[in-house]
């Protein structure tokens, strides 16, 4: 029942706002226009349609065609769809060349866009692009602009256990997956790089301590998030900017 005041809200927001607002807020960009020109056409698409399906029915969900590169899905089903925007963090040995950036894991909220993979997977499939540029909500539990996309879970490592906690309020306990990477895919040469490129696409299987019927976990349409080559002028450790879409599969 959310989408159409999704869509109505962005709308709104992009009407509302005067041009330069989005060059400072969000670098106005190809993609940015392309995304709220989908938008539009979407907006039209179900003011004509008679019976608009705002349904979040999971068995529309699919994956986009370039995780085909990925172990298939096979008999499990999509269960919950997040946009992910955090950091991929690093550390460095040293400032030189000589040295290249280690990867420490990740941090990063994730916001619940299942509706959105199963009724509208191309505007999902771009929404990372601007994402990882939108600063994060400054209260814990606001909604993620452009799409009010509400909080689910936080992404984040136990060591080194990639950790999606789908457990927020009390209210909302939706299980642990904790994961082991099984596969990664680079980015799409399409993917939008910000500074060092998108970090890779990853299929990640649950391991024991997970709670729920998760069994695993996609990364796609990454946006950002990779290092430097080098360390050169690096600090020790350092963060870089990401988004993507996390696809949850279960029994
Ligand atoms: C699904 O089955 C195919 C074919 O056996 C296999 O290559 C792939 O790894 C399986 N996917 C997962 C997630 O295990
Ligand atoms: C990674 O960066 C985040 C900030 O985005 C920080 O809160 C977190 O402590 C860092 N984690 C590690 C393991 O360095
Ligand atoms: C995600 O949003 C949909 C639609 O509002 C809702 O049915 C579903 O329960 C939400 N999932 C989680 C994990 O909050």
């Amino acid at each position: 029942m959310r989408l159409t005041p999704i869509l109505l809200s962005l709308v709104t927001v992009s009407l509302a706002a005067p041009a330069n607002y989005f060059d400072d807020a969000y670098d106005f960009s190809d993609e940015l226009s392309d995304y709220y020109s989908k938008v539009s056409q979407y907006i039209n698409r179900v003011k004509k349609s008679t019976s608009p399906s705002a349904s979040c029915d999971t068995s529309k969900i699919s994956l986009p065609s370039f995780a085909s590169g990925l172990p298939a899905p096979n008999g499990t089903k999509p269960m919950y769809v997040a946009l992910g925007r955090g950091t991929q963090n690093y550390t460095c040995a040293d400032s030189t060349s000589a040295s290249t950036p280690f990867a420490i894991g990740a941090v990063a909220n994730l916001y619940n866009a299942t509706c959105l993979a199963a009724n509208y997977p191309d505007l999902l499939e771009s929404l990372p692009n601007i994402a990882y540029k939108i600063s994060l909500p400054t209260t814990e539990y606001a909604t993620f602009p452009p799409a009010n996309l509400e909080l689910i879970g936080h992404h984040f490592f136990t060591s080194t256990i990639p950790e999606f906690n789908l457990d927020t309020t009390e209210a909302k306990q939706f299980g642990v997956a904790l994961t082991k990477k099984e596969s990664s895919l680079n980015a799409p040469s399409t993917a939008v790089k910000g500074e060092y490129g998108a970090v890779a696409w990853l299929y990640l299987s649950t391991i024991e301590g997970t709670v729920g019927n998760y069994k695993g976990v996609y990364r796609v349409n990454t946006a950002s998030g990779s290092p430097p080559d080098t360390c050169e002028k690096m600090p020790s450790s350092f963060e870089i900017q990401y988004s993507a879409v996390y696809y949850f599969y279960g029994s």
